[in-house]
């Protein structure tokens, strides 16, 4: 099925001049044009959209600490231009098979006078985008240097609307995103999505971060978007040398909202796949205890509430057996857990004790025999001095005990108390984790990551991660708006899965006076197919599953997938996708809406041609109502077939989940 065509070198010297001419390059389909020029020896790049600007003149470079800029005084010494077309598979994730196809420019560049230093810049332009990075060749008026500012620009050619979250806060990405004009915008983080004046939607991120800062978006007049790398604790942004290839910058572009979700520009800037076993690597859904604890029913340390008992665990793990879900989650089974643990600076934790009341190896036995793996949890609470001393003997007591996977927490506003999560120091211990984790055939799910840059392509062991607010926040605070769920699709989730730990089923939450979660239970069931994650959780408590009907739809619901399809989309207003089951010819769709009702009919017509389905349809029931009774639940089949325009009916704040199983 990898088809792989790559063809067509194309060289061109260009005389040195200080201004150029633009230097051109289309998509394949023609309708992206980047541009690239000196002015007055300054490289400056444009981009349009059939015809519109998307990002207007904008500068490129690098300050350096103690050396002369590289952000003028060049001349082009060269183009490049090459195409590449190629089709190929993942591992697990939204689409199976993925097209990578683009045209390429590389300009290098060197200075007129002074050391004559070389950089080169590449662009790649896609049908639904453009990216670029720089390279520094090796040279030797260029060793090791400190990059003290990246100054790459993106000018937009108005002052779109944006849907941000300001960086540089203790809470990392756990916030609520803020819908303003650029203009109004703060220092924010990426994915930066914006709907234009004229009509498009772009989002900037970035693609392949390795050993260097992420960039948070500054704005600044006259709409530019300027990249601030989040800086070391001295202050100083990337501490490298050459040869050095940066992280990509990307720039995604659509002609509607739901058209950003399925581009796959940045896993497309990745390297392909480095694990040669894969064995271990299973998408599957997880219980855990764990929304025990966040509700109040259980404690994380040694207490008569402890949740992380053996006997607690035995219960977990009969019910996990009994619904065959493959994995189960236990937090606090580990020894240095305190009621304060998270207010304590550089908590120490251990990652191989269990507390007295929990015998390791005994759940494990117990589990396996019962067909139920335990994931492993590391809370480092971000002291990774003590976890960075225990994770190797951690990681091999997993290994010796046959678990594969792993979920590691990074609580706390900076890593050891000094480092953003999201410098170059964050960027290299997620990095040297994540492989450290693949050597011991560990599949990870980060809690307090780095954002997603499409790690997931090269290393696919890197599951999920949260680098978002997910449900606990309902659990203990005001928690996510209605509108959360229908805006993340459009910002946090464009950089990838996102362990959102879905599946309450008690939204008032009995244990936790004056708390809920701000949803119906449809919409509950809505999010497993609107958020994308290969291990996704089924997070209520046993006692609120057991014999409810619902739980048919999580148990049924895949989390690998052939085919995901963006049916109708608003940002922040609703969302309905479909997705295609990897292992059969299931379709499953999730509806979700914000504060609104809505009503409206979707047409079938991604089924499969003269096949009919059974569809089994989860919908806010009649008398359902997000404050007096979110639990109002609608459960019906129906024959459907690619003609069939369904009418689909959300309360304010709900959902409706389907399966559409072909009838034989
Ligand atoms: C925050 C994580 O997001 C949550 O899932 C975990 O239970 C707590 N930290 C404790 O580690
Ligand atoms: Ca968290």
């Amino acid at each position: 099925m990898i088809k792989k065509i790559l063809f067509a070198l194309f060289v061109a010297f260009i005389m040195a001049s200080c201004s150029s001419k633009d230097i051109t390059i289309t998509s394949p389909d023609e309708n992206v044009k980047v541009a690239f020029a000196l002015n007055e020896s300054k490289p400056v790049y444009s981009v349009k959209y059939k015809g519109k600007d998307v990002v207007l003149n904008s500068s490129m470079g690098f300050v350096l600490k103690d050396k002369a800029p590289l952000t003028g005084n060049f001349k082009i010494t060269q183009t490049k231009t090459s195409k590449y077309d190629n089709t190929w598979e993942q591992v697990w994730g939204e689409k199976q098979f993925i097209r990578n196809h683009y045209n390429e420019l590389q300009i290098d560049l060197q200075e007129v006078d002074g050391d004559q230093r070389k950089m080169s810049v590449f662009f790649r332009a896609f049908d639904n985008g453009v990216a670029f990075r720089y390279e520094i060749p090796e040279q030797e008026s260029l060793e090791k240097f400190v990059i003290m500012d990246e100054v790459t620009e993106f000018t937009m050619a108005g002052d779109h609307i944006a849907w941000w979250i300001k960086a540089y806060q203790s809470d990392r990405y756990e916030y609520l995103f803020t819908e303003s004009t650029i203009s109004e915008m703060d220092t924010v983080h990426t994915p930066l999505t914006m709907e234009t004046t004229d009509g498009l939607y772009v989002s900037l991120h970035e693609a392949n971060l390795i050993d260097y800062a992420s960039y948070a978006v500054i704005s600044k007049p006259d709409n530019k978007l300027v990249t601030g790398l989040v800086p070391w604790s001295d202050g100083t942004k990337v501490k490298t040398g050459a040869p050095l290839k940066t992280p990509w910058r990307t720039i995604q572009i659509a002609e509607n909202p739901g058209d950003l979700i399925t581009n796959y520009m940045v896993l497309n800037l990745n390297e392909p796949n480095k694990l040669e076993d894969l064995s271990y690597i299973k998408p599957s859904k997880y219980m855990g205890i764990w929304w025990g604890m966040h509700i109040g029913k259980y404690t994380f340390w040694e207490s008569p509430d402890l949740g992380a008992t053996t006997e607690n665990a035995k219960m977990y793990i009969d019910f996990a057996s009994e619904q065959g879900v493959p994995l189960l989650l236990i937090e606090g089974w580990n020894k240095g857990w305190t009621p304060q643990w998270y207010m304590n600076r550089m908590h120490k934790f251990s990652f191989t004790e269990s507390v007295d009341a929990f015998d390791l190896e005994e759940v494990v036995e117990y589990g396996k025999e019962r067909g139920v793996n335990l994931i492993g949890y590391h809370e480092t609470g971000s002291n990774l001095i003590s976890y960075l001393d225990q994770v190797d003997d951690g990681f091999a007591l997993y290994r010796d005990l046959g678990i594969h996977d792993i979920k590691i927490g990074q609580v706390g506003s900076k890593l050891n108390m000094k480092e953003w999560h999201h410098g170059q120091f964050g960027v290299n211990y997620y990095r040297t984790i994540l492989k450290k984790a693949a050597e011991n055939k560990l599949a990870v799910n980060f809690h307090e990551p780095i954002k997603d840059t499409g790690e997931r392509r090269t290393y696919p062991n890197m599951m999920t991660r949260e680098g978002g607010r997910g449900m606990e926040y309902d659990a203990w605070s005001d928690g996510n708006p209605p509108s959360h769920l229908a805006t993340i699709p459009f910002t946090r989730l464009l950089a990838g899965p996102m362990d959102f730990t879905p599946g309450i089923f008690d939204i008032m939450i009995k244990y936790r006076e004056g708390r809920r979660v701000h949803t119906t239970l449809a919409k509950q069931l809505a999010a497993y197919v609107v958020v994308l994650s290969p291990t996704q959780m089924m997070a209520g408590l046993p006692e609120n599953y057991e014999g409810h009907p619902a739980l048919k739809f999580l148990l049924d619901v895949p989390v690998d997938w052939f085919d995901t399809k963006v049916l109708n989309a608003e940002i922040g207003e609703f969302i309905t996708i479909v997705r295609k089951d990897k292992k059969s010819d299931d379709w499953y769709l999730g509806s979700v809406t914000n504060e609104e009702a809505r009503d409206f009919t979707v047409d079938l017509s991604f089924l499969d041609e003269g096949k009919k389905y059974k569809a089994e349809i989860y919908a806010d029931g009649e008398d359902c109502d997000l404050e007096t009774n979110p639990t109002a639940l609608d459960i019906s089949e129906k024959v459907v077939d690619t003609e069939t325009q369904l009418n689909i009916k959300l309360a304010a704040g709900g959902g409706q989940a389907i399966r559409f199983t072909p009838v034989q």
